[in-house]
């Protein structure tokens, strides 16, 4: 309906670690009213992260469980999809989620997965892109938005941005260039999708 205001996607954030992906996201919803998304729940295998010491202090639900604590991975990722479904999640955004997602998450959200990797995919894939891409000697590197299929950062690419790599960068330099690329990327590129595909 013409000038109807629309209700915002709901997204689970998936993160492992320092998280300054999932930072970046709750910052620029706040400075952003008018963008598509509300993250809802925080998601994390590891309960001690950084990541998840963020979302607490940002006041965001999470859920937070080490895959151990569950008999096998299916019954851990049937806990998340409950917990997805509590909240009403319709998009799920991986920042440094570092664990493969099951069939359980894929079934459920089938091109529904996006995730972030600090690399020009396909090249250099797994969990150490950019190290990989200075050993590699590459004159440039990048990132790439992507959804997730059963494979390690495959599935198909939705947006990428190139890094040049300059002589004598260290790796702690380049992870800041990368950092600063994906913490500009990932919301634009979460909001076109959530307008592209009307969700
Ligand atoms: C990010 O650079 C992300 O691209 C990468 O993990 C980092 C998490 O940083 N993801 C992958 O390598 C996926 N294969 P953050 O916790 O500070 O957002």
């Amino acid at each position: 309906m013409p000038g109807q205001i629309r209700g915002k996607c709901r997204i689970s954030v998936f993160v492992s670690g320092t998280g300054t992906n999932l930072q970046a996201l709750m910052d620029y919803q706040q400075l952003h009213p008018d963008w598509p998304a509300e993250i809802v729940l925080v998601v994390s295998d590891k309960p001690r992260c950084q990541a998840v010491d963020r979302a607490r202090r940002a006041g965001i639900p999470v859920f937070a469980n080490e895959v151990k604590a569950y008999p096998d991975k299916a019954a851990y990722e049937a806990d998340i999809l409950r917990a997805l479904q509590e909240y009403d999640v319709a998009l799920i955004v991986l920042a440094g989620y570092m664990r493969l997602v099951g069939p359980t998450l894929l079934n459920a959200y089938r091109n529904r997965i996006l995730n972030i990797h600090p690399s020009l995919l396909p090249a250099f894939p797994g969990r150490t892109a950019v190290r990989d891409a200075l050993a590699a000697n590459v004159s440039e590197t990048g990132v790439t938005v992507h959804y997730v299929d059963e494979g390690i950062d495959t599935g198909p690419i939705v947006a990428q941005r190139v890094v040049p790599v300059e002589p004598g960068m260290t790796e702690a330099d380049l992870l800041e260039r990368v950092h600063a690329v994906e913490h500009e990327l990932y919301p634009a590129t979460i909001a076109q999708v959530i307008m592209d595909r009307q969700m």
